[in-house]
């Protein structure tokens, strides 16, 4: 699984044989630049989400639920839910938490919306957590962890991401569940995993947790290419004889 938020990426991801696409509400920080996941609307990610999946021929294309989009009531969380699915024509929602949105995850689950959970360092609870390292280390929080997955797979959960918590209490959530377990920084024991695009293909240089491998140094790449277009156009070199009607 790797994020998208844009038709031309996707559209490159899909043709490549990626399984899942996850419009994540990362976009709020690699898109648009805020430092948390927290300001990006419900209206924002219905852009990005169907500009996504009209690049997308096999893909299974997820959508996040963005903060305040399901956090009020089960009512609220299905309509934001529907419009995610009517208006992007994506295949599934994830959203953040274990039993305090059961309920919420319940009803967009009866409505026939497949839902992905999300534990672990859910980063919308960023301020409540105060800090972005690892999650359940701690024996209560790890308890509680296992219990959310065991309550989001019973609920009928498609699968579930674990972010960013110890490698073993990941490997105990899969062998445990028979769902899917996808990992970001929680490890090889996962069922499968899932990056941000832009800190996969080396886009971002500030960003290096202990948990990303690189596949590319694009923020490099780009930099050198800019560079050099700056450097032909200034000294007239492009376009050449070649390059003009
Ligand atoms: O928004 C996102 O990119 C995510 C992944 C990191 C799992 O939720
Ligand atoms: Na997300």
């Amino acid at each position: 699984m790797i994020t998208a938020y844009d038709y031309s990426f996707a559209r490159i991801f899909d043709a490549a044989g990626i399984d899942v696409i996850l419009v994540g509400d990362s976009a709020s920080n690699v898109m648009a630049g805020h430092e948390t996941t927290l300001p990006i609307t419900l209206d924002q990610m219905i852009y990005h989400a169907s500009s996504v999946v009209r690049g997308v021929n096999r893909a299974l294309v997820v959508v996040d639920l963005p903060f305040g989009s399901y956090q009020s009531n089960s009512k609220e969380a299905l309509a934001s839910a529907i419009r995610i699915m009517k208006e992007t024509g994506a295949h599934a929602i994830k959203c953040e938490g274990g039993e305090e949105i059961l309920e919420s995850v319940k009803r967009i689950l009866a409505a026939g919306i497949p839902v992905i959970g999300h534990l672990g360092l859910t980063p919308q609870s960023i301020y409540k957590f105060g800090t972005y390292t690892v999650r359940a280390r701690e024996e209560a929080e790890a308890e509680k962890l296992k219990r959310d997955a065991v309550l989001l797979e019973e609920a009928g959960c498609s699968a579930i991401v674990l972010e960013k918590i110890p490698a073993n209490l990941a490997k105990i959530v899969a062998q445990t569940l028979q769902i899917p377990i996808i990992g970001i920084g929680a490890g090889r024991y996962c069922d499968g995993q899932v990056l941000v695009m832009h800190d996969l293909l080396g886009i971002n240089t500030e960003f290096q947790p202990r948990f990303l491998r690189r596949y590319l140094r694009l923020h490099e790449e780009i930099s050198e290419a800019i560079r050099q277009y700056i450097h032909d156009v200034k000294s007239s070199d492009f376009p050449n004889e070649q390059e003009q009607y």
